[in-house]
This record gives C-alpha cells, structure tokens and sequence, in this order.
C-alpha cells in the first residue's frame, strides 16, 4: 500500500506541494521516498530510502525546479527497500517517470521481453517495466498520453499510477486499476494522489476515478477517459468533507475497522504472489527432516491454521510453536536438516527473532513470511514471502491474520502438487475456492449491523469462551485473541471437543460462549457441544452458514455467512464477523480499538 501524488501548477515549483503531500501519505508506506519534476532542464529525480525526513535532509527535496511533478512513499512488495527499488522508475533514456501503487503480476514476463528489446532495468520492482514500456510507444511515434494508454493496457495486476514525460512537459496522465486513486481539482491545479487526505489542505473539489480510468490532469482543466476502449468519459466532482484524519482512516471511525474492511484487498494482493516464489519455498520445505512454524500471538494462530493446511493437503507434517517457547521445548532437535519458517508482520518480533537466530546457529535453514520487506526476518532468511498487506496501524492484528493464512494455504497447495496428495479435481477446486475467497469476505463484511447489535446485547457480560472444531479452533482462538486484547475481558478458546474436560466446570446461567460452526466434517459435533452448552444454560452464540436450521433453532443468536467456503478456507471468512464483535465491543465499552493498553505493534522486548 504505498502512497502516490502527482500536481500540475499554474505558477510556482510543485517540489514542495509534493513533499507536504507525501508527509501526509507517510502513514501508507514509509520504506522510501521520492519526487520527479518537469521543468525546462529536463526530468529531474531524487529518491532514496528512508522517511520523508531522513531522504530530504539528505537530498533537499524542495530545491527541485518545475511546475510539474509526481512523488512516492512506498511499502516494499516486489523488492527490498533501497534507493534503486525507490520510486520514481524512469525509461532508458531517463524522459519518462512513473510513480506507482499496486502489484503488476505479469512483471516478469515484461521485463524478460523488454530486456530482450534491450532495455536495462536498474530495479527489482514490478513498477519499473512501465516507464520502459511507454517509451517502447513513444519511441515508436505515439504521444505520450495515448503511449501511458497502450502501456496500461499490457499490464495485469493492480495499479494506480503517474507518469510524467519531458515530451509533455505540461500534463500528467494517471491511470487505475484496483488500487486507490483520486484527483483534486482548484483554479490554479490539479491533482492525484492515493487519497484525499493529500490535498485537503489545497482543494476538496475531488473525483473519485473508477475501474480503468485514465486521466489527463493539466492546469484548469481534466480529461477522462477509459483506458481499454479510447472512451471520453464524464465524472462527478464533489465537494469533500472529511478531515485530514478522517481521510486517513478512509472514513473508517478507526484503523482497526478501515483495515478490517481491507481485506478483501489484502487477499487479492496475496493471490497475486508471483507462483516462483510460493515454489522456490515449497520446494525446500518438502526435503526438510522436520519443519517448525514459529510465531507470536496472532502469527502464531496463522501457524496453527498452516499446520491443519499442510497436514490435510499435502500430508506434511509441521510444528507450529510459540516463538518464546521453542528454544525449550524444539532447541536440541534443530540440525541442518530442519526448517525454521518464521512467521511475523512486523518481521521484528524480539521472541521470534530470538528463536530464528538460536536455529541459525545450529545450522538450520530459515524462511519467513513477513509484512515488512528489508525487516530482520527478511535478512535472517534464505527465502522470504511477502504478506503484501500494506500497513497496519491497528494495534490488533486484522488483515495480517488472513493475509499469513492464505499465503500458508498457497504454499500448502503448492505442496499438494508437488507432493501429488489430492487428486487433480480436488486440487483445482481448493484452487479456485481461494480465488473466490476476497468475494466471500466481501460478503462477511456485511455481516457488519448484526455483528454490532450483538455487541450491544451483551457488552456488559464479564467474560466470553469461543470454541471450534478443526481448523476453526484457530478462528477460535484468534477470536478470543482480539476481544480480550481490545475489550480488557479474561476470555477462553477451546477446541470444542476439549470444552468438557474442564471448561465446563465455568458455565452457568447466561455465560456467554460463542461456536465457530460451519457445516463441514466437524459440523454434527459442534452440534453436540451446542447442545450440551445448553443444557448448562449458556448465553449461545454462532458463527454459522446461512440458512442452518438446525443451529439457528438450537442457538440463542448466530451470524451467518452469506456465501458457502470450503471447509479449510472458512477461517479467513468465518473470522471476519468475529474481528468485527471485537471493535464493536471495545467501542461499546468505552475502549480505543486502535491503541489498546499496555500493547505496541511490534513487541522488541524478550
Ligand atoms: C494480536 C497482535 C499480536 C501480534 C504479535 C506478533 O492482535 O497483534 O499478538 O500478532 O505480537 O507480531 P508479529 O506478527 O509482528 O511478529
């Protein structure tokens, strides 16, 4: 999720326009910044890794010339962080910059073909092919408008982007597919960036661009049209009347509830990982003596949820570990011959790390799947994957939980292929059910009215248990997970079955329990625990499909999922309603859902 903006000024040099606005998207990546510029010399660029204020020290962004200008605050996907994998990329001949947001998932296709034409790329970043393949058309005579037109037209993925040429030295031409992408509009400018909260403080005249608009931004005056078909289009400009902060939370009340709602996004960006990379992992994990999946929290509940992908697909068995325990528990059986996959959004956890490093040095190979490319997980790691979920600001993990899970669920397919554990049918149809999962949350989400109601009825209740069966036993945990860190309130999961070893002992009249229960293999158990949860006069609730009866005559209140997920894929949609009881219910109580006491985002401490 990076940030981009792009101006066009009547008088005066865009440089420091572009640099405030880029302070204002600092929140959606902050591995590296820069500007390009238009002006009479030519095209000019500064960029380089780090914060918008470390880069400018350095570089003295406000000295640039020109009245025409993009910038760029990037999060890493496709490339570490560095100067040359910084934004602004320009073309061979160094006429063109493209800043861009977005995953262009046939890059290496292009690049192979564009290298074969001899250009010469000086990043590893899927953006880079853009500015080459523009110049491939305006070398061929095209002008530079319709030559960002054709280029767009070749690429597959997700983008919003802005291009600059020294042939036009008075336009911008953007573009967007997928990824956010808004123009602000005064007298004397014109503008895009990611979101409005770059410009409010200069305009809010605003469009919202649509799928597959290409916008032609010059001083007083804005031509849309679409990009596949040459289209001239009509948009509505409206007036917006959010503030700064309220942009930056997309509207949401809070990050955690914006960041929720990201996750179909998020998703969409995880299945478009380059299959290379999925493999490259794959194939080392199939030749490991023994696998250990480690993590923290929420990391560590994506780890239980692998371990249940990996043994069901592709009969490999893992160990999922709490980092801080593994040393004691795993240490003296890790050899060369043992697989450390470290799993960490914030790539800096001081207990994961510990663990990593302790394997390390008894010569085990180590991988990871982080958030944060350039993070010490990456650099401890022989092979690492991107989360690709951009930022998240909430302090209680959201879209990082499905994110890590369905790159889990990709690798574990990977490895049923390879390990030929399913048969083809089974194996194209788990394929196409993850394709379909970012739909299905979408329905989740609107789960959203009822999900709040519930909240409210029982706000007041002093303590919660969450049950599962199976895979969902995650989803229970991770459940309980965000409502007690949020809510303050000592909650339990159990895998179901196990509830009546113990637990049962807390029930009694209105202890609220909360039952993960889709209809899968586990579906006539769980009917059972309902049941004996009952008995006990438990307050019961579920998390159900739409249209089950059976639980919604049995059940005191239920969500149900509007759209039929594959049994091993329900806890990325099954959690969803669940993330959501969590904000509603620290809301309802008074608690700040974005800043929850006594925690941080990324625990450094041992
Ligand atoms: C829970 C939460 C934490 C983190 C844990 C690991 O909502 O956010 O439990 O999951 O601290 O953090 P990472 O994934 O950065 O290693």
């Amino acid at each position: 999720m990076c940030g981009i903006f792009g101006v066009v000024l009547k008088t005066g040099r865009v440089a420091p326009v572009i640099h405030q606005a880029l302070e204002r998207l600092e929140y959606r990546g902050y591995d590296s910044v820069g500007l390009a510029t238009v002006s009479e010399k030519g095209l000019e660029v500064r960029k380089d890794r780090g914060s918008i204020r470390d880069v400018d020290l350095k570089h003295r962004l406000d000295d640039m010339a020109g009245r025409i200008g993009v910038g760029h605050t990037r999060w890493a996907t496709h490339g570490a962080p560095s100067m040359e994998n910084a934004h602004p990329h320009v073309s061979c001949k160094g006429d063109v910059a493209v800043v861009h947001n977005g995953i262009i998932e046939n890059f290496l296709e292009l690049r192979k073909q564009l290298e074969e034409r001899k250009h010469v790329f000086r990043s590893r970043t899927d953006t880079e092919v853009i500015p080459h393949l523009i110049e491939e058309y305006v070398s061929a005579g095209e002008d530079f408008v319709e030559s960002v037109r054709l280029a767009a037209r070749q690429l597959e993925g997700s983008f919003a982007i802005a291009a600059v040429s020294t042939s036009r030295p008075d336009l911008i031409v953007c573009v967007k597919k997928e990824s956010p992408l808004v123009i602000g509009l005064s007298d004397s400018s014109s503008y895009c960036a990611s979101d409005v909260s770059a410009f409010l403080p200069l305009t809010r005249k605003a469009i919202a661009m649509e799928e597959d608009d290409l916008a032609v931004l010059e001083t007083g005056q804005t031509r849309i049209i679409n990009f596949r078909t040459g289209q001239e289009l009509e948009r509505n400009v409206s007036d917006i009347t959010w503030s700064i902060e309220d942009a930056t939370k997309g509207g949401y009340g809070h990050f955690m509830l914006k960041e929720i709602n990201e996750q179909p996004l998020a998703i969409r960006n995880v299945l478009r990982i380059q299959p290379v990379y999925c493999g490259l992992m794959a194939s080392k994990l199939e030749k490991a003596r023994q696998v250990c999946l480690l993590g923290c929290g929420t990391s560590y509940h994506a780890c239980l949820a692998a371990s249940y992908l990996f043994t069901k697909l592709a009969g490999l068995q893992v160990q999922p570990v709490i980092a801080s325990e593994f040393v004691e528990q795993y240490g003296h059986l890790i050899d060369k011959d043992s697989i450390i996959l470290a799993v960490s959004q914030s790539g800096e956890t001081a207990d994961t790390l510990e663990s990593v490093r302790f394997a390390k040095s008894k010569g085990a190979s180590i991988m990871g799947i982080t958030n944060v490319m350039g993070s010490t997980i990456t650099r401890l790691s022989e092979v690492y994957i991107g989360q690709n979920s951009g930022p998240e600001v909430g302090v209680a993990a959201t879209k990082t939980f499905t994110s890590q899970v369905s790159v889990l669920a990709r690798l574990a397919l990977v490895l049923a292929e390879k390990r030929n554990t399913l048969p083809i049918e089974e194996l194209t149809k788990l394929k196409s059910s993850l394709l379909q999962i970012p739909k299905a949350m979408e329905s989740a989400l609107l789960t959203e009215p009822r999900v709040k109601e519930l909240a409210r009825k029982y706000r007041d209740r002093s303590s919660f248990c969450f049950l599962g069966r199976g895979i969902n036993f995650t989803t229970a945990l991770e459940a309980r997970l965000k409502l007690l860190e949020l809510s303050y309130l000592p909650s339990l999961a159990y895998p179901a079955g196990e509830s009546k070893h113990g637990f049962i002992a807390v029930v009694d009249q209105d202890y609220p329990i909360v039952f993960v229960a889709p209809k899968d293999e586990t579906y006539h158990k769980i009917v059972g625990n309902v049941m004996e949860m009952k008995a006990r006069n438990a307050s019961t609730i579920g998390v159900i499909d739409a249209g089950d009866e059976r639980l919604k005559e049995l059940l005191d209140d239920y969500i149900e999922i509007p759209t039929p997920v594959t049994s091993l894929l329900t806890p990325l949609v099954y959690v969803i309603p669940l993330q959501l009881f969590a904000y509603w219910m620290a809301v309802e109580r008074g608690c700040d859902p974005d800043r929850p006491r006594n925690l941080a985002k990324s625990v450094t401490v041992l």
